[in-house]
């Protein structure tokens, strides 16, 4: 039987605003999203029987029909049924270095790989843009997680333009390894206490979404002025994670501490990265806040830009 296996890039928050509510539910939101190399490997491989199986070695990743890989799966398989049924069903085995519930977009990696790994797996031959409209009924994040590199998403996060990503820079990522944050619990939080500062859909709105992808940190990405991003990161998320998570706040300020060129919660948490110049300025931070904070329970990487998404692996 066929495989192929891909990497699935995580993804860091440079600057998360939200602008206001959606008639669907959601948030409108402006932010820009960078890929990282810390990545998962997902392995599709085709089967004889009608079935989709997900395996994983990570104990608190879902293997049925829950997981957005396992979406996926069943997403392509109703949507091109003529085309898939020939081939029978397939295994999607993922190998987890993304920590789960951290703000990095771990699932909608895996899904986004696994969009692609299907789609040649089962010779449906979609287009990149075609599987970014199908990503996008899995989660706000995969159409992004599928593109990678460096972008402004728009909308509810779905929506996609490219930027040109900075030149050789690192990201010092550290996060508690039993803590996570819900997503939803964000927003929602976020909504109860902030909705009161949301713009109105229309003119006010539309401004506000023309006006930052000119603003501070896009034209510093443009001229690949490191120092600059670092100045302009945003996450408006941060204003309801940290106060209810003392730790996330803790380890922000230690991150702070630690120099750099700025830090920053990733997505809804309780991920915290610290923008470095180069690797040694990394290594120099990751050695510093683990000297600072003795906790078993810290995990720290650091991780380079990666300028793309999902790819097939070498
Ligand atoms: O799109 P996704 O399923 O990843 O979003 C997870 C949750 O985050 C949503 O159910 C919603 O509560 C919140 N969300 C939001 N606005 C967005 C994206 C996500 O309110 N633009």
């Amino acid at each position: 039987m066929r495989l192929y296996t891909l990497t699935a890039s995580a993804k860091i928050n440079l600057y998360l605003e939200i602008i206001g509510d959606r008639s669907d539910g959601y948030h409108e939101l402006v932010m820009i999203m960078q890929s990282i190399d810390l990545a998962d490997r997902v392995t599709v491989r085709g089967l004889a029987t009608p079935n989709i199986y997900l395996k994983c070695d990570h104990p608190d990743v879902p293997t049925d029909s829950t997981n957005l890989a396992y979406k996926a799966a069943a997403l392509l398989w109703e949507a091109f049924p003529n085309v898939v049924k020939p081939h029978g069903g397939a295994e999607i085995i993922i190998e987890k270095n993304i920590p789960i519930g951290a703000g990095l977009a771990g699932g909608s990696a895996d899904a986004a790989a696994a969009l692609v790994g299907l789609d040649l797996l089962w010779g449906l031959g979609l287009t990149q843009s075609e599987l970014q409209t199908l990503g996008a009924k899995l989660g706000s994040d995969v159409p992004f997680c599928l593109a990678g590199g460096t972008a402004i998403a728009t909308g509810r996060g779905e929506q996609i333009d490219s930027l040109q990503g900075l030149d050789e820079p690192y990201a010092v990522l550290a996060k508690y390894q039993s803590l996570e944050v819900a997503t939803p619990w964000a927003y929602k939080t976020y909504r109860q206490e902030f909705s009161s500062t949301y713009r109105e859909v229309g003119r006010e709105r539309s401004l506000q979404q023309e006006l930052v992808p000119l603003g501070a940190i896009v034209q510093a990405l443009a001229k690949s002025a490191k120092q600059e991003v670092g100045q302009y990161l945003r996450n408006d998320l941060e204003k309801v994670v940290l106060p209810n998570y003392a730790a996330v706040q803790v380890l922000k300020d230690a991150m702070v501490e630690c120099g750099g060129l700025g830090t920053l919660m990733s997505g809804s948490g309780p991920t915290v990265f610290t923008l470095a110049a180069d690797r040694s300025q990394a290594e120099a931070i990751a050695a510093q806040l683990k000297a600072q904070i003795s906790d078993p329970d810290l995990k720290i990487w650091v991780t380079r830009f990666a300028s793309s998404g999902v790819k097939l692996a070498a």
